[in-house]
């Protein structure tokens, strides 16, 4: 269990950039979830919801990895479900760095504060590597990964209307210049949506 003072607030750091963040729970099972985290080089800042893997293992083992990636489709299948990605072993810490990665930090929790709802960990970076040159992100990839937040907070739009505009104009836009994989990403998110009214109209 993790052992570290509780603070009131992390350092405040400006920049976000969506990652797929990667843990163990206790039992060494790896979880890999997209999280927009906040860092400046030394630091890095994540929130993730208290009833999410990722806070549990953070709470659990202190650590963890953020990948950089531009495999949108990593993107959309860990925020829905519970995929173990090819990894390997992380370097300076007990965790797991997604193969996909362009690049990755490898980070240990200093502090941890946060709401009823959201934790906020701070984190120290204390590894890090690169795999590949980042590919950079185009209107389709950038579609997918909105289409994606949308997809996560479905529970929480009253107005049906307003989200299936949204996903139509997410898809218009992959449909101009998507390739396979924001494709690929589009027809999961879609798959799980169906299945998602399906089972609310019930
Ligand atoms: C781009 C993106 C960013 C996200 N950022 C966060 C975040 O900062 N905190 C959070 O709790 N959930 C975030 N989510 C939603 C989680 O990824 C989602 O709830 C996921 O199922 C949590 O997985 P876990 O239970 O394996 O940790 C994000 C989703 C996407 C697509």
């Amino acid at each position: 269990m993790l052992s570290i003072t509780l603070f009131k607030e992390c350092k405040v750091i400006q920049e976000r950039i969506e990652v797929i963040f990667s843990t163990l729970d206790e039992d060494g099972r790896p979880n890999f979830a997209p999280m927009g985290v906040m860092w400046d080089g030394k630091e890095l800042i994540v929130r993730p919801f208290r009833n999410t893997d990722t806070y549990r293992n953070l709470m659990a083992t202190g650590c963890g990895v953020a990948n950089v990636t531009d495999n949108v489709l990593l993107f959309t299948q860990s925020a829905l479900s519970e995929p173990i990605f090819p990894h390997f072993d992380a370097r300076q810490v007990r965790s797991i760095v997604l193969k996909d990665a362009s690049y990755w930090r490898e980070v240990v929790v200093t502090k941890v504060s946060g709401g009823d709802m959201r934790a906020e960990f701070c984190c120290r970076v204390v590894g890090q590597g690169w795999r590949r040159d980042f590919l950079g992100f185009n209107r389709a990839k950038n579609a997918v990964v909105e289409a994606a937040i949308l997809t996560t907070r479905l529970h929480l739009h009253d107005d049906q209307v307003n989200v299936e505009a949204a996903y139509r104009r997410y898809q218009e836009i992959v449909d101009e210049i998507g390739g396979d994989q924001e494709r690929e990403a589009m027809r999961y998110l879609r798959d799980y949506v169906r299945r998602w009214s399906v089972a609310r109209a019930h």
